[in-house]
């Protein structure tokens, strides 16, 4: 016999607690994405929720080995990481995903699948994702030793309409995060911002 929750008289809070979704970020590479993702698994996990993270640079290594960086491959990798996001969001688990997903047709189409689904756009300026350069590459692709990267010699379409923007080149971490956390709060998903 499984929980109640409609005599539970505690509903409203008991279906916050428990229902999963998925938190997609969407980002230039070095915007912030996987910080952010990380602060806020961290976040839900104290508030006693299932998390799983699915960072791109992880995904690459594992559900989306040998695929590269063409319009095609990128969108296998979104596809793939969409489907287990759904998978993990209907059974109760929050997933967040932090890959570049740089084309908005691909996002819409993960998002149409997705009943409840939570766009964040990591908003930061290509110049400034280009000197931070956390992992060398933006240095490599403006010379022309990586192609096809984004932002660079690659687009990246910015979201129309995501739930939340964070701009990560004029807020803390911290801020952003709490701009996340009291939307995922206005939207009825966490019991507390
Ligand atoms: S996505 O376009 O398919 O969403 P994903 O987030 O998985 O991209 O991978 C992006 C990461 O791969 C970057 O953060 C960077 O470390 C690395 N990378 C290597 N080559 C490229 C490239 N051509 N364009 C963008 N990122 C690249």
């Amino acid at each position: 016999m499984g929980v109640n929750l409609k005599h539970s008289g505690k509903e409203g809070m008991a279906l916050a607690e428990v229902k999963g979704f998925t938190l997609w970020f969407t980002g230039l590479s070095g915007a912030g994405k996987s910080t952010l993702a990380g602060m806020v698994a961290e976040n839900l996990r104290q508030q006693g929720r299932r998390v799983e993270v699915l960072d791109g640079d992880e995904v690459r290594q594992n559900l989306s080995q040998g695929l590269g960086f063409s319009r095609a491959d990128r969108d296998a990798n979104i596809q793939r990481i969409g489907y287990v996001a759904k998978l993990l969001s209907r059974n109760g688990v929050v997933a967040i995903t932090a890959a570049i997903s740089p084309y908005r047709d691909t996002r819409e189409h993960v998002r149409a699948q997705i009943p409840d689904f939570v766009e964040v756009y990591v908003h930061c300026p290509l110049e400034v994702c280009a000197a931070r350069d956390v992992k060398g590459l933006y240095q490599k692709a403006m010379a022309g030793e990586i192609g096809q990267f984004t932002g660079v010699s690659d687009p990246y379409e910015e979201p129309l309409a995501p739930e939340v923007v964070v701009a990560t080149h004029r807020e803390t971490p911290t801020e952003s995060l709490a701009k996340i956390m009291d939307k995922l709060y206005n939207l009825g998903y966490v019991s507390a911002p």
